[in-house]
């Protein structure tokens, strides 16, 4: 747990450029459906409705499949590409979602939520800023609201893409803002053939105090 051996951290061009040109089925991200994790943790929690953040929505399958769960969704990213496609997709299946093009580390959104949705979003930081964000993503949550993150573990053995986190950062860097409900290790299930990185799936409650 230490800014050794990270791996670098792109710039924001560099994710408007993913989005602007081509199509997101190809992104090795996309996964058209609710990721089976949170899916998987929403059901455990009869979870139907409430107020929900997509953070870093990409595009916009999370944001999509949260509304069709019946939840008020609010998705963000830091490209404006990602937000006119994934407000594209919520328009084709009809669906109300709040879309905003909002830099996480720059936070400008006031509302508060019940639930922050992180796949794929913490891992792209590097580790001054994912101390930062744990901040402010608490900031973003209503006592007791629930953060599902997902990302990159530091089992997943392929050298480059976002940074590998262990389970021990989690604790040391979410325990004095959240309770640390849950940490599990999976894989980013993928909408196409290949090996899938390995995961770490935390569930987040943000204290009550
Ligand atoms: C690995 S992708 C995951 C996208 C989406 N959550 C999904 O699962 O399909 C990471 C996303 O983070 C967004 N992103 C990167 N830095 C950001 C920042 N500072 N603020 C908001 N979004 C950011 C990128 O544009 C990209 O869409």
């Amino acid at each position: 747990m230490s800014k050794k051996n990270e791996n670098p951290v792109r710039e924001p061009s560099t994710w408007e450029s993913f989005y602007r040109g081509g199509e997101v089925e190809s992104l090795p991200w996309y996964y058209p459906g609710l990721d089976p994790d949170f899916d998987a943790e929403l059901d455990s929690r009869g979870v139907r409705s409430g107020e929900a953040l997509d953070l870093c929505t990409g595009p916009g399958t999370q944001a999509a499949a949260l509304a069709e769960r019946g939840l008020s969704v609010t998705a963000t990213d830091i490209s404006r590409s990602a937000i006119r496609k994934a407000a594209r997709l919520a328009t084709e299946r009809g669906l109300t979602i709040v879309f905003r093009q909002n830099d996480i580390m720059d936070n400008r959104l006031e509302q508060i939520f019940d639930f922050v949705i992180d796949r794929g979003c913490y891992h792209v930081f590097a580790f001054e800023q994912r101390q930062k964000y744990v901040a402010i993503v608490a900031g973003l949550l209503k006592p007791g609201g629930i953060l599902l993150l997902k990302c990159f573990s530091n089992r997943e053995g392929r050298r480059d893409g976002p940074q590998r986190i262990a389970p021990a950062e989690i604790k040391r860097l979410f325990s004095l803002e959240f309770e640390v409900e849950s940490i599990r290790h999976t894989v980013f299930q993928s909408a196409s053939d290949g090996p899938e990185p390995k995961a770490l799936f935390s569930i987040l409650k943000k204290r009550e105090r």
